[in-house]
């Protein structure tokens, strides 16, 4: 179906951009219904909106007012255009989300009285006698829009027959009205309701509370509850402060390599690719003998694609610090892996990671950017995802807005490594796993330390036994720990894992002997401390632990879309 844009532009609409464009003839941010009057004219892109554009709205408002041009979107929706060629892209405008119209300090009432249209799924549809209430959710805010229908409105028929069901996408117009009800403030009247797609009545997400566990197995379809929307938009709010963050601060973005054949935590708990092993399709047929093999029955490397082991990172930092040493001041915000058989709330095989890079800069450095860090990211969530905090705090953890909120105002703890198993150990609390010096922290002790012996303040533990750390940490002048830090927070435990790095080439090269790495393959790593080697210093930081701490989800496995751990990889 075609629509003249002038006459002499033909414009070949889709359904989608049809759907959005009769929105936008409703829609009180467009161009030709300034709205608020007194608002600040929003951006479109490009801005403003070409004449052309205006033309063409112009003949849809006449067409949705005489019913032709929803028939023609109808028609469209069943049969999609074919072999368009050659046509112009539209402008790019903003569609009228939710958030928008319910998100201001009115909560809406300054639109009361507006012709608006929303386009959502239906959470939930209750017919009463002479009225249907419809709650509609577009993944824009927490709240739905309330849509409230008698059996005048066009489209009734669709909600009759029982087409529009929970789980249904739904085009919708009416006019904004006060509501009668106490949980908002607006509600649509509805003039026009349209069935974008139905749902069958299998859909697994019905009204009642269903447990995390049972959603994870639906992970393509939670993040239209509730809980799932709330955590996706808090974590996107976490990644964007990430950046603004690092680049309001001077930071410049890296991309490190996500295949690489170097073990940044030397812990061997890395994925390997390969191509040795036949991919997809022949691998429920794939004969041992097909890998190829040297003479010693090894296997054989060389015949692999990048000609030697190659492995999922574990940590971008060591692409990381050759940037810094160019740079100044860089950070990586990227997917990290590793094969750590690891069944708890807190491990993911598959997690981002943010590792910031400093030049010029020793472990106080670091340990100061990690807290400013974390109180920048976890104001902004506290100003700008209220409704979603809010939440959180009813349903999912009582109390942590004040929690948060001390985060941001408090100074955190910062102890010695050896002090905290002094205080460990004195606490005479009986751990699964005993303290003494030289033992790595375990999550029990890490938490006990935030949560019952500061109450909840993140605390900074630094200066750990080398023994238990990386081999790129600097060594402290006692020659028995290391310039290391990790940050720990009440529920999650390590948040933060970090250090001044050992920019002495005697020294890293010692340390590599020491632990028996092959000197060979960090030879630019080395190269970095051969030409114009600085103090420097960074952290990681793993981005699905800071979802857990900043919304209060208990499991890492609801912090992440499309969770990957031991035996699971669906979706
Ligand atoms: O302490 P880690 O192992 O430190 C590093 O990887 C350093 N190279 C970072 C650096 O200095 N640039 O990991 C850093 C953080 C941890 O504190 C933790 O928050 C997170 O990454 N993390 C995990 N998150 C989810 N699942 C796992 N399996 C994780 N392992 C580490
Ligand atoms: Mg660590």
């Amino acid at each position: 179906m075609a629509f003249p844009l002038s006459p002499s532009a033909p414009l070949r609409l889709k359904p989608y951009s049809t759907l959005r464009l009769l929105a936008l003839c409703s829609n009180p941010f467009s161009k030709s219904r300034p709205f608020p009057p007194s608002a600040a004219p929003r951006r479109a892109f490009p801005p403003p909106a070409a004449p052309r554009r205006r033309c063409f709205c112009t003949a849809i408002t006449a067409a949705l007012r005489s019913g032709e041009a929803v028939e023609a979107k109808k028609s469209e929706l069943v049969d999609p255009p074919k072999g368009e060629f050659g046509g112009r892209v539209g402008e790019f405008r903003k569609r009228l989300k939710i958030s928008e119209i319910k998100g201001g300090p009115d909560e809406g009432l300054g639109l009361v009285g507006q012709t608006l249209t929303v386009m959502g799924w239906v959470r939930t549809l209750r017919a009463q006698s002479s009225v249907t209430f419809i709650e509609v959710n577009d993944g824009s805010c927490l709240s739905n829009m309330q849509c409230v229908m008698d059996s005048d409105a066009e489209g009734y028929d669709q909600v009759e027959s029982g087409l529009v069901s929970t789980g249904a996408s739904i085009w919708i117009q009416g006019i904004l009205v006060a509501s009668q009800g106490s949980k908002q403030k607006v509600e649509l009247k509805v003039k026009k309701i349209m069935l974008v797609g139905k749902s069958d009545p299998s859909y697994p997400i019905q009204k009642k509370r269903v447990s995390r566990e049972f959603l994870r197995t639906k992970a393509h379809l939670r993040p239209r509850t509730n809980t799932f929307g709330a955590v996706a938009r808090v974590r996107n709010a976490l990644a964007y402060a990430t950046h603004k963050f690092f680049q309001e601060n001077g930071f410049v973005w890296v991309s490190s390599p996500i295949i690489t054949a170097s073990d940044c935590e030397g812990a061997g708990e890395q994925f390997c690719v390969t191509t040795l092993i036949p991919s997809s399709g022949e691998t429920t047929a794939t004969p041992i003998d097909a890998i190829p093999k040297t003479e010693n029955g090894l296997i054989d490397w060389s015949q692999d694609f990048f000609g030697k082991p190659a492995f999922l990172t574990v940590s971008g930092q060591l692409n990381a610090e050759t940037y810094a040493t160019a740079l100044s001041d860089v950070y990586t915000f990227g997917p990290t892996f590793r094969a750590e058989n690891s069944n708890t709330a807190r491990h993911l095989a598959e997690f981002w990671m943010i590792e910031p890079e400093l030049a010029f800069a020793d472990l106080d450095d670091d340990m100061a950017c990690a807290t400013a860090y974390l109180q920048y990211v976890v104001r902004h969530i506290l100003e700008n995802c209220k409704e979603d905090m809010e939440f959180f705090n009813t349903w999912i953890e009582k109390g942590i807005i004040d929690r948060l909120t001390d985060v941001v105002n408090k100074d955190f703890v910062q102890l010695t490594y050896t002090d905290a198993v002094e205080l460990l150990v004195k606490s005479k609390k009986k751990f699964e796993f005993p303290v003494k010096w030289g033992c790595d922290l375990q999550s029990e002790h890490e938490r006990y330390i935030t949560e019952q012996v500061f109450r909840g303040c993140p605390v900074i533990i630094r200066d750990y036994p080398k023994d238990i750390k990386a081999f790129y940490m600097r060594q402290n002048d006692d020659g028995r720990t290391v310039a290391a830090m990790d940050v720990l927070v009440p529920r999650v435990g390590e948040l933060i894992g970090g250090s001044q790095r050992e920019e002495r080439l005697e020294y890293l090269e010692a340390r590599l002997d020491d632990l028996k790495l092959n000197k060979d393959s960090y030879w630019w790593y080395l190269d970095l401390r051969r030409y114009g080697s600085v103090p420097h210093a960074g952290f990681g930081l793993g981005f699905e632990r800071l979802v857990q701490f900043a919304t209060g989800i208990e499991n890492i496995r609801d912090a992440i879309p499309f969770p990957r751990t031991p035996g699971s990889s669906e979706f």
